[in-house]
């Protein structure tokens, strides 16, 4: 049975209730169903409707939301299209919107996903791999074997952060050309370790494919684009007093979300929930390691005309 913690449950549940009759909400990254469950549990009254670009994940949900009857509905798409999959279901201007970025353990756990740099599987990472949905077009895999040491360099650092770029970029070239395309996680994992010196990878102490691994993933499903739409999507849709929740899990989302929410509160739009963001207690922290780098930020949306009146 693969279970997913939801992180910083309890911090996402004192905010949304600052809102006085909460009604409706948007779970725009479903997952397994975590905090939708919370919510649920928690307002007996709450609607929500579920998104997620990933059909498996979807299917999880629902059946560990079954006992809740219509109060949940699930929508497959892409958050990036937000404020039209409202329109579609007719739930503009929802109480508040929650996003639980990036991936799921879910997603971790099945190697065939190709996710993980812990299990060998396929190099695929692609969310929205579906048997009927949209799913980005490209694979790791494409990515790791068709791209130039340049472009390759240029992902790991964008999207990775990652010190020894050019180096792991140079390996896998040189890698395709001796040994044919890179086809598995753990093809891939070693090419790594061979291209970073081993003191260093004695001092990083995790697996050295983890930023690499994250830059292909934003990559293949283009995350950080999909954020920015996604973040914009929520203003079009907002109405006054209507929250949007964020939980990112490394700097390049942070990043978006923190400049957005700026962006709003110098437009007049509304306020903060919490100046700098919240960061996960360290009880949590200890119990669930996957919540270190977690960091929570909302917004309460006051001088917006109402959806209806635009
Ligand atoms: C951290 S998990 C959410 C876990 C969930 N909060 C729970 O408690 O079970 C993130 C989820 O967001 C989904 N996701 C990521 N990017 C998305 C996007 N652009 N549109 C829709 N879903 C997305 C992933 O497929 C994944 O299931």
């Amino acid at each position: 049975m693969i279970e997913h913690v939801p992180v910083m449950v309890t911090e996402i549940c004192d905010v949304l209730a600052s809102f006085d009759h909460l009604e409706r909400i948007v779970d725009a990254t479903v997952g397994l169903g975590g905090y939708s469950e919370a919510f649920l549990k928690r307002w007996p009254n709450l609607q929500i409707l579920g998104i997620d670009r990933d059909n498996q994940a979807l299917e999880r949900a629902r059946v560990r939301l079954k006992d809740f009857g219509d109060r949940i509905f699930f929508r497959q798409g892409n958050f990036r299209y937000i404020d039209k999959i409202l329109k579609e279901e007719n739930w503009e201007g929802p109480d508040a919107i929650v996003f639980d970025l990036g991936v799921s353990n879910l997603q971790l756990s099945v190697p065939e996903r190709g996710f993980s740099f812990n299990h060998d599987g396929p190099l695929d990472m692609r969310m929205g791999k579906a048997s009927n949905g949209p799913a980005p077009s490209i694979t790791a895999e494409e990515l790791v074997n068709t791209c130039s040491f340049e472009e390759l360099a240029k992902i790991f650092t964008e999207y990775g952060e990652e010190r020894f770029s050019s180096k792991i970029a140079r390996g896998i070239v040189r890698h395709r050309e001796r040994n044919g395309p890179i086809t598995s996680t753990q093809e891939l994992v070693s090419v790594i370790r061979q291209t970073i010196p081993a003191p260093v990878q004695r001092k990083i102490g995790r697996n050295p494919a983890r930023k690499v691994f994250q830059a292909l993933r934003i990559a293949v499903n283009d995350e950080l684009r999909a954020l920015e739409e996604g973040i914009e999507g929520c203003r079009r849709t907002a109405k006054p007093g209507m929250i949007v929740v964020f939980v990112s899990y490394h700097s390049l989302e942070d990043r978006i979300v923190k400049h957005s929410l700026r962006q709003w509160y110098t437009e007049g739009l509304g306020v903060f929930l919490h100046r700098g963001g919240l960061k996960p207690s360290e009880q949590e922290i200890l119990e669930n390691r996957k919540a270190r780098s977690a960091r929570l930020r909302a917004f309460s949306f006051k001088n917006v005309t109402p959806y209806g009146a635009r």
